[in-house]
């Protein structure tokens, strides 16, 4: 039964983290390495799309505690679950969708995702990442570290199946509901080119997590 993108994470917040820890392989490696790619001077901005409760965060702040980090996300439970762990960072939660929230131009010194936007189209992905472009600065960077479709027929069956379980469930609205589309890596990475980053970098990979990095130039 498909349920709706936030609601889907909400119902699952107890035990969401040790599940993440637990159940997701190489989640141990790579939610620290994702936290070492981004900037670690004194005061920089952060945009994190889909923050959840902030694993990623949880080690940034380790590294970088003087940051100061935006995040956004769709359910409200995993962002109450971020913001009392950790009360004394400087954090600004935005509940809605990356999709419709504007990020602003130029203001961000990096930005970061983690485990979200696998449930995306390519299609849907490059006005996001044209957006995310303008809104970093001008050396600005974004770090994208989620898990990836092993073959084209593997993309391909989970959208079809996606559009099946719809179909069956009688949904016909414009909401997210949650199941896994993820891309191949070839597909991500036209997507973030047809958005005008320049060169894509594949910084790491643990089975069919990457993580990718790309610049304004
Ligand atoms: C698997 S969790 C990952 C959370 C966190 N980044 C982590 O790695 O633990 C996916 C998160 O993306 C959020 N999400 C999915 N689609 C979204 C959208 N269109 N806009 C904002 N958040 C979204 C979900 O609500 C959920 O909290």
């Amino acid at each position: 039964m498909l349920e709706k993108m936030g609601e889907f994470f909400d119902n699952r917040l107890n035990g969401y983290d040790e599940h993440q820890m637990t159940c997701i392989e190489s989640a141990g490696e790579f939610y620290p390495f994702t936290a070492k790619c981004l900037p670690k001077e004194a005061g920089v901005h952060i945009l994190d799309l889909g923050c959840g409760t902030g694993l990623e965060l949880e080690q940034y702040f380790r590294i970088n505690p003087s940051a100061k980090v935006t995040g956004i996300d769709l359910a409200p439970g995993m962002l109450d679950a971020l913001k009392n762990k950790l009360p004394n960072q400087d954090l600004t939660l935005i509940l809605g969708s990356y999709f419709d929230v504007p990020f602003g131009n130029g203001i961000y010194d990096a930005a970061v995702s983690v485990e979200s936007l696998h449930h995306f189209t390519k299609e849907e992905k490059i006005p996001l990442y044209a957006k995310l472009k303008d809104a970093l600065k001008a050396d600005g960077y974004f770090v994208l570290t989620d898990y990836f479709a092993l073959s084209e027929e593997e993309e391909q069956f989970h959208r079809q199946e996606l559009l099946r379980l719809r179909k069956m469930q009688g949904i016909d609205d414009d909401e997210f509901y949650h199941y896994d589309t993820p891309l191949t890596v070839q597909h991500e990475v036209e997507a973030l080119q047809e958005a005008d980053f320049s060169t894509v970098e594949i910084l790491n990979n643990w089975g069919a997590t990457y993580t990718l990095r790309t610049g304004k130039r």
